[in-house]
């Protein structure tokens, strides 16, 4: 089977065998199945870079409920298969909030912990209360809490120790009733006084995000594209400073009182790199972290043209960038 339509990359390479999991027992079937198993959601935060060995099992779990409610919160089960932006459209529908800053991020509610997903001053993790997997080899159902995922920046348990080994069937997010607003970060509250929102909601955050992420990050309807390849490089705050005379405008974001984090964007652009194409690969215009194929680009050369950027990064700053996205 063609994976193209199934990883937002647009990257056309084979799997030997796909199974579309819409129930518990399709999941424990295909578990049972003598063959390596791959999951899939949305397939936003993969590069493909070879056939396939085995079966993609295609998450494909519908459907959500209110578990239980206080005056303050609302518990909201969510099965893994669902789209994770039609899930931040429900829920600032209902005026819930929690997840309005996480609009537009491309890719189903499964996948959304695993790397953690984050933007514009909120991540996931800030909200999720749980996580059920399938255990791919122990064929046990187990549900994690917040802490047991062990979240960080773009990272959690299942990048790791779980990695291959958990297919997610659902969550519980804690959304707020009473929601408290992020808008910390500058460009919100500069989209909403474009917007001319006087009093904000979470329906409003919701569209500031979506504004400004139209206007600088690729859409893979059109444009194939995982969003962010690197992660933001976090350095000793010494390194920084040891940088800042020859780069004096070089951003930073403070994390603690030793480490600075680095936009990798700004690395990549001094580097010469942005707006970059060769053949059908190439670093998005508008926003240098992003690598797109302009149609035909095999992943290889995705992962070559990505494999030169760290290395020129690293060779002109001397910081080693590591990639987001999950290669198979
Ligand atoms: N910048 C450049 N050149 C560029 C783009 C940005 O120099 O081409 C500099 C600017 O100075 C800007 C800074 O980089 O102020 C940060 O840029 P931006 O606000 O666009 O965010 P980012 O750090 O590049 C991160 C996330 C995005 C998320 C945005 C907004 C990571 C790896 N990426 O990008 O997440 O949408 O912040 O919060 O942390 C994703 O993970 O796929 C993703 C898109």
């Amino acid at each position: 089977i063609h994976l193209k339509p199934f990883n937002t990359f647009g990257i056309d390479e084979v799997a030997e065998y796909f199974a579309t999991i819409s129930d518990l027992d399709d999941l424990q079937d295909v578990a049972d199945l003598p063959y390596k198993l791959q999951v899939l959601g949305g397939g936003s935060n993969i590069l493909l870079t070879a056939p396939v060995q085995g079966v993609v099992a295609h998450n494909a779990l519908k459907g959500h409920s209110v578990l239980r409610e206080d005056a303050h919160n609302v518990w909201l089960q969510v099965q893994a298969g669902e789209v994770w932006h039609d899930l931040v459209l429900y829920a600032t529908g209902m005026g819930w909030g929690g997840i309005e800053n996480l609009a537009l991020i491309p890719g189903t509610v499964g996948a959304a912990p695993i790397q953690n997903i984050g933007a514009y001053g909120a991540e996931v993790r800030e909200v999720l209360e749980e996580v059920t997997f399938y255990h791919l080899q122990d064929k046990t159902f187990v549900t994690y809490g917040n802490a047991d995922c062990r979240f960080g920046y773009r990272d959690s348990v299942f990048k790791h120790e779980l990695r291959g080994r958990a297919f997610i069937t659902s969550v519980v997010l804690r959304l707020s009733k009473q929601p408290v607003f992020n808008t910390s970060y500058g460009a919100i509250e500069q989209e909403l006084a474009a917007m001319d929102v006087q009093t904000p909601t979470v329906q409003a955050i919701a569209q500031a995000v979506m504004n400004i992420r139209s206007s600088k990050l690729p859409d893979p309807r059109v444009t194939g594209n995982a969003g962010s390849f690197f992660k933001n490089p976090t350095v000793p705050r010494a390194q920084y400073e040891a940088l800042l005379p020859a780069y004096p405008s070089m951003p930073h974001f403070v994390v603690s009182d030793s480490m600075v984090k680095i936009p990798a964007a700004w690395l990549i652009e001094q580097c010469g790199w942005k707006g970059h194409r060769r053949g059908d690969a190439g670093v998005h215009t508008r926003q240098a972290l992003v690598l797109v194929n302009y149609g035909g680009a095999k992943g290889r050369e995705v992962w070559e043209l990505s494999g030169e950027i760290v290395a020129s990064v690293a060779g002109k700053f001397g910081i080693e960038l590591e990639r987001e996205v999950q290669v198979w």
